[in-house]
């Protein structure tokens, strides 16, 4: 008999942070499950060239294996000034994605709720992002405070919902959204030319 992951008592999957050189294996899980027209995306400009937002780059993982089968990042943003004229600092939230042999088992939910909890527990005030309403709104996720907001590119107003982490949070928030992450270190190198003979 084959035992499954489920049948032997071991977790079907655990989540933790992203660590140092998983890239390749997030990002084909990426291509998979989105394709390259992630890239775009209106919130792939607030992301390229940036870090995620410190300890919210989470993965959830097989027990056996450590494959990556799934994925979620956060990306520190300014959303608009408020009344006063202050950059409202925020989270944007994404890409969220499961692999497609492991979906509709919970493991989207899990990430997300992990990730809102971490995101609180760190201070963040608010989480923005680019989705399906019908998914994230189970998450507390809606369009209510987000009218005066805008990304800065194309998108939907009806898909770009927002979350309080921090009560009204985002009143009066009103800009287009900003990227506010550390940039991505660029490593340089130089070669020594051979002269011409
Ligand atoms: C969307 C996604 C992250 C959900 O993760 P998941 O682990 O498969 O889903 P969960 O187990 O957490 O939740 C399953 C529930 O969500 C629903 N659901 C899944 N995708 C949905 C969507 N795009 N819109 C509305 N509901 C959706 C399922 O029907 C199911 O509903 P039920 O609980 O009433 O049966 C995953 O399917 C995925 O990676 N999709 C492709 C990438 C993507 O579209 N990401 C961004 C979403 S806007």
């Amino acid at each position: 008999m084959v035992e499954t992951i489920e049948n032997i008592n071991t977790p079907a999957f655990y989540i933790r942070e992203e660590m140092i050189g998983e890239a390749f294996m997030r990002e084909a899980l990426l291509d998979k499950v989105m394709g390259k027209q992630r890239f775009r995306k209106s919130s792939e400009k607030l992301r390229r060239g940036y870090l995620p937002s410190a300890g919210l780059a989470l993965v959830a993982v097989h027990p056996v294996d450590e494959r990556i089968l799934a994925t979620i990042r956060l990306w520190d943003i300014v959303a608009g000034l408020d009344s006063s004229g202050q950059p409202v600092k925020a989270l944007l939230l994404g890409p969220l994605a499961v692999d497609l042999d492991f979906k509709n088992r919970g493991l989207g939910a899990a990430l997300m709720t992990h990730a809102i909890e971490k995101a609180a527990i760190l201070g963040h005030g608010a989480i923005l992002l680019v989705g399906d309403p019908q998914y994230y709104q189970r998450f507390g996720f809606s369009a209510d405070k987000t009218a005066l907001l805008s990304m800065p590119g194309p998108y939907e107003q009806h898909r770009f919902l927002s979350l309080e982490l921090i009560a009204d949070y985002l009143d009066g928030a009103k800009g287009i959204l900003k990227p506010a992450g550390k940039k991505t270190p660029v490593i340089k190198y130089s070669i020594r030319m051979k002269k011409a003979v």
